[in-house]
């Protein structure tokens, strides 16, 4: 079964917010002297982060905006997205050795560990009762590929 390999819609999600929440310490740890990796650090996690947002939104937050009991969270964490990627663009305008790029990725941080928690605790629980097995398996397996898309159009 597909979705075996894969763990359900819940875990892939999970797993990616684990990737990112690494990243961002791996960030927060470098050097302000290593302008070179802190470059590469910032690409790679505005990879991962976009391409999840954007698939979450067009196939999670999507499905939910469709219940009462889900649609004001999904909005609300879709504006959430909209910030956490404003603050991804101006730390692509910053420079690696300038002493805000750290301070900016903290408070990315903090937004990002707000998010991360509000989704995992409330609206992936109140996703299960409102979704059924049928349409998470759904997200399930079409979720790896639109992440990929969406890192095309990047
Ligand atoms: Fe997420
Ligand atoms: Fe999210």
């Amino acid at each position: 079964m597909a979705s075996k390999s894969r763990g359900s819609i819940y875990d892939q999600l999970k797993k990616d917010h684990e990737a990112v929440k690494k990243l961002l310490k791996q960030m927060i740890d470098s050097k302000e002297s290593n302008v070179d990796r802190r470059r590469t650090l910032l690409q790679e996690l505005k990879a991962d982060l976009l391409a999840h947002a954007h698939a979450e939104e067009k196939l999670l937050y999507s499905a939910l905006e469709r219940y009462s009991q889900t649609r004001d969270l999904a909005i609300e964490a879709e504006e959430e997205h909209h910030v956490v990627e404003l603050m991804v663009g101006e730390l692509e305008r910053c420079e690696p050795s300038d002493a805000h790029w750290k301070a900016k990725v903290l408070v990315l941080q903090e937004v990002l560990e707000h998010h991360i928690a509000e989704e995992e605790k409330e609206l992936f629980a109140k996703a299960r009762k409102v979704l059924d097995t049928d349409m998470e398996q759904q997200i399930g397996r079409r979720f790896q590929q639109q992440k990929r898309q969406e890192m095309r159009t990047l």
